[in-house]
């Protein structure tokens, strides 16, 4: 099973977190991840991957991070009718706490509207914010994660979300 990483950084944390996730998967799976910056990437290599997962942070107050937002109109494109898509958002619960994880929100809708199968939806129970364009029925549309506030809590985090994905993805 391959997995492809599709995610934008503007300061590092969201490229972290992908470096981690790709760590913790291929203890399980090996050699089975490939992390793409969306700063240059073509999102059609998509179509190369049984799961592809998503990475954003929220900037700007409730936008997009700035290439992602470069990468948008083609993203509405690409066709992800049946395929396995797993979101992750970064953001900052206390600064932005009306605009916490909107990103998740912005793509989850291209994600479902281009027919997209999503799996790792996650509880909002350990989250202090007021709103998000990111949660459906008390879930993030994906891993939600806080650097600014709660960098503690991000590996264990990221950790218990991959087990999760694993298992509902079959691998
Ligand atoms: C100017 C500015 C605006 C931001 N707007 C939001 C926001 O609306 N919602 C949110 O959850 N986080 C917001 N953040 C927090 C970032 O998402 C957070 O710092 C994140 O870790 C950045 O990820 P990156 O290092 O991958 O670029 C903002 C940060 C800055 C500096």
């Amino acid at each position: 099973m391959k997995f492809g990483i599709f995610m934008g950084s503007t300061t590092g944390n969201t490229e972290t977190a992908a470096e981690a996730m790709k760590a913790e998967i291929e203890k399980k799976v090996p050699n089975s991840v490939t992390i793409h910056n969306v700063r240059t990437a073509d999102l059609n290599a998509m179509r190369d991957y049984d799961v592809v997962v998503i990475g954003c942070p929220t900037w700007n107050v409730g936008e997009l991070q700035e290439d992602w937002i470069e990468q948008l109109p083609g993203f509405k494109n690409i066709d992800l009718s049946g395929k396995k898509v797993a979101m992750y958002g970064v953001g900052d619960a206390k600064g932005y706490a009306k605009n916490f994880q909107d990103s998740l929100g912005i793509l989850g809708e291209v994600v479902l509207d281009k027919g997209g199968d999503v799996h790792g939806f996650w509880p909002v129970d350990d989250y202090n914010f007021e709103m998000s364009e990111g949660v459906v029925d008390q879930h993030f549309l994906g891993l939600a994660l806080d650097d600014d506030n709660e960098s503690h809590k991000t590996r264990d985090r990221i950790n218990a979300w991959i087990q999760q994905l694993l298992v509902e993805v079959g691998a």
